[in-house]
């Protein structure tokens, strides 16, 4: 498994790939791996000749008052996953080899960057949207993979992929749970052993969700009771939001009668750490 990390040796080696027909499957990650990453990787080895992985702490997609400089960082026990799971290449580049000195560009999907998360977090999603341009102009991969965990994220790549004539496939894939049924993130490992315990109220009130809303109640009161029950666990300190959306708009859902598929998602606190999950709901 190769590692490289500057960007010209990264395109030099992409344009070889691509002159031996070679097809490129990419997995965008910011490391701290998990099952999560790994089934991308798995789907991505599957479905390509060869597998290239980044691991990159965005520092664009981060507020100022974020956890960008406590994200976890593991190169080490990254390559030891990674390698095992065969993939072909690591791209690890400098932070200042990607935002030189007077860095100026970026990319912005409008409307649907500043629904749910995007609301909480000004700039996430366009820091999110420039950085994947910029991968994917780097490593110029056939197809690129994304989990539903960040079910947001993938509507506006998909989005940006299409607006921007992007020759590229946007494969989703399902979220890895916790055998409790907590979706697996790279923050989980800030949770201390108590709110890993209470973090367990996401899951539980999604499926909560996901019932009431197939015994007809109204958007409203399904709402009213995910908050209820959020609400009812100690340890979380805040709800950004909880809700029924529209899964393409993003727009919450004041009546589902017609509609074929539901959002649920939660973004909350518990402690200092933010975690989001959703589910689709097929009607
Ligand atoms: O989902 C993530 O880990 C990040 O948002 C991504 C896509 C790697 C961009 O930094």
């Amino acid at each position: 498994m190769k590692v490289l990390k500057t960007i010209k040796e990264m395109q030099e080696h992409a344009r070889t790939l691509i002159l031996k027909g070679k097809i490129i499957g990419f997995v965008p990650t910011m490391g701290a791996l998990h099952e999560g990453h790994l089934s991308l990787v798995r789907q991505a080895r599957k479905d390509n000749d060869i597998v290239i992985v980044s691991i990159f702490v965005n520092p664009i997609q981060f507020g100022p008052q974020e956890d960008f400089a406590r994200y976890p960082r593991d190169l080490e026990g990254d390559s030891i996953k990674l390698k095992n799971e065969g993939v072909d290449l690591i791209f690890y580049p400098d932070m200042n080899d990607m935002y030189p000195v007077g860095y100026r560009t970026f990319v912005e999907v409008q409307e649907i960057s500043e629904r749910l998360c995007g609301a909480f977090r000004p700039g996430h999603f366009r820091g999110v949207a420039t950085v994947v341009t910029k991968l994917f102009n780097i490593i110029k991969p056939h197809r690129a993979y994304f989990g539903l965990k960040d079910y947001q994220q993938t509507v506006i790549i998909k989005k940006m992929v299409q607006d921007l004539n992007m020759d590229i496939e946007i494969i989703t894939c399902p979220t890895v749970r916790e055998p409790d049924g907590l979706a697996m993130s790279s923050r989980n490992l800030y949770l201390k052993p108590d709110e890993r315990r209470a973090a367990t109220v996401i899951y539980r009130t999604l499926l909560e969700a996901e019932r009431l809303m197939r015994e007809f109640r109204k958007p409203e009161g399904v709402k009213t009771i995910m908050f209820d029950r959020l609400r009812s666990e100690p340890l979380v300190t805040s709800i950004d939001y909880a809700g029924l959306y529209d899964p393409e708009t993003l727009e919450e859902i004041k009546d589902y009668s017609e509609k074929e598929e539901v959002l649920i998602a939660i973004a909350l606190r518990i402690g200092d750490t933010r975690l989001i999950d959703n589910m689709i709901v097929k009607l």
